[in-house]
């Protein structure tokens, strides 16, 4: 068996840390809104290179309260990629404002500039553009977005941007974090992220006070002082057993995200002269590997053959948001979408981690030789 991912073994790297956090919470008594996760909101934001940082519930909430932060909501527009986890699209959807889909960019899975600019001419053409408040793209597979063309649109719209990071912790576009582009970054803490705790988490950075006082009021019940409530806000927080853990792992995210892309060059080198497209790297651009997906024509009897062998592997993701029966009311077609629609045809995830064995790469590899040989 060739696991897609088995997180006891990370554990097994730092078991007495992990032990030790957490019992120091469980004698403390204090589980929510303490001192773990204030101090856990200044390490990850200073690691993101931004001010201030809002431990929330989990990455959809993150990006569903900082558009609300904004004052997004009903009869406004986000315009986001079609190729994303369905989060990205129900956090727009949950603030009461319509999710718009471009494409994605062949190469770097990430949001097309020029079908962003695209839609927005022709959005104002039509008079309808002025709906539009925000852009979301998503740094997908932790692949920086093209955020220099992004935000330079965006200005030219005079739209906010809002980062989905929730795939790329410590991705680099340039000399910057990802997260720290847009006025908010958006990350996610579920378990099998770069950064992952034991449960559900999430958080916000920023730089700009107003939204980090905001996020804090809507995180908390809109709660300013005890029992005194500003706003309709939410029950949404980062936890202190969460923030325990996650300090600890943030020490080794920089390791283990070189690990990753280590592994990553590994299977490029072996893989990119069997004939299947690889993932690349542009100059300046710093991926942190979150997931590694190759693309093949053949990638359903590819997954089948692999899975016959004891090789696990995933897709990510086999239906476009906008295809998904969720948002079927926004009568989207394949053809508004060809590259999101053929990579969910050609995409497929390996098995991938800072821990995977050489052994277990090999079988992979050999495993993806044999089928192209024989199949
Ligand atoms: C791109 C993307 N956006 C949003 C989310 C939502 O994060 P969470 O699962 O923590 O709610 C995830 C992860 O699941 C994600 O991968």
């Amino acid at each position: 068996m060739v696991p897609f991912l088995d997180l006891t073994r990370q554990y097994q790297r730092i078991k007495g840390e992990i032990l030790s956090a957490t019992q120091r919470i469980y004698e403390k008594g204090h589980f929510i809104l303490g001192e773990e996760v204030s101090a856990f909101e200044k390490e990850f934001s200073h690691y993101c290179g931004v001010r201030y940082g809002v431990g929330v519930g989990s990455g959809t909430d993150a990006l569903f309260l900082a558009l609300k932060a904004t004052g997004i909501g009903q009869g406004d527009e986000v315009v986001t990629v079609a190729n994303s986890f369905v989060a990205t699209a129900l956090a727009v959807s949950f603030t009461g404002a319509k999710p718009l889909f471009v494409d994605i960019d062949p190469e770097t899975n990430t949001m097309d500039p020029n079908h962003l600019e695209l839609l927005l001419k022709r959005r104002r053409g039509k008079g309808s553009g002025r709906r539009i408040k925000a852009v979301l793209p998503v740094h997908l597979y932790g692949h920086p977005a093209e955020m220099d063309s992004i935000l330079e649109i965006a200005n030219r719209y005079d739209l906010i941007v809002i980062e989905d990071a929730c795939q790329a912790h410590g991705a680099k576009y340039g000399k910057r974090k990802v997260g720290s582009f847009g006025i908010m970054g958006c990350f996610s803490f579920y378990p099998t992220k770069n950064l992952g705790g034991y449960g559900d988490g999430g958080m916000v950075v920023t730089n700009d006070k107003r939204y980090d006082q905001k996020l804090r009021l809507l995180r908390n019940y809109g709660e300013g002082k005890k029992y005194q409530h500003v706003l309709k806000g939410h029950n949404s927080r980062l936890d202190e057993i969460q923030a325990a853990i996650l300090r600890v792992k943030l020490r080794y995210l920089d390791q283990w995200n070189e690990e990753r892309r280590k592994k990553a060059k590994i299977y490029t080198e072996r893989l990119s002269p069997l004939g299947v497209v690889c993932p690349s790297e542009k100059r300046g651009i710093h991926p942190i590997y979150h997931l590694y997906a190759i693309k093949t024509e053949k990638r359903d009897s590819l997954q089948a053959f692999l899975e016959a062998k004891g090789i696990e592997t995933l897709i990510h993701y086999p239906i476009p948001i906008p295809l998904q029966k969720a948002y079927r009311e926004l009568r989207y077609r394949r053809r508004d979408f060809p590259v999101t629609h053929r990579w969910s045809q050609e995409i497929l995830s390996l098995p991938f981690y800072p821990e995977i064995r050489r052994h277990e790469m090999g079988e992979v590899t050999e495993g993806i030789r044999s089928f192209l040989r024989d199949g």
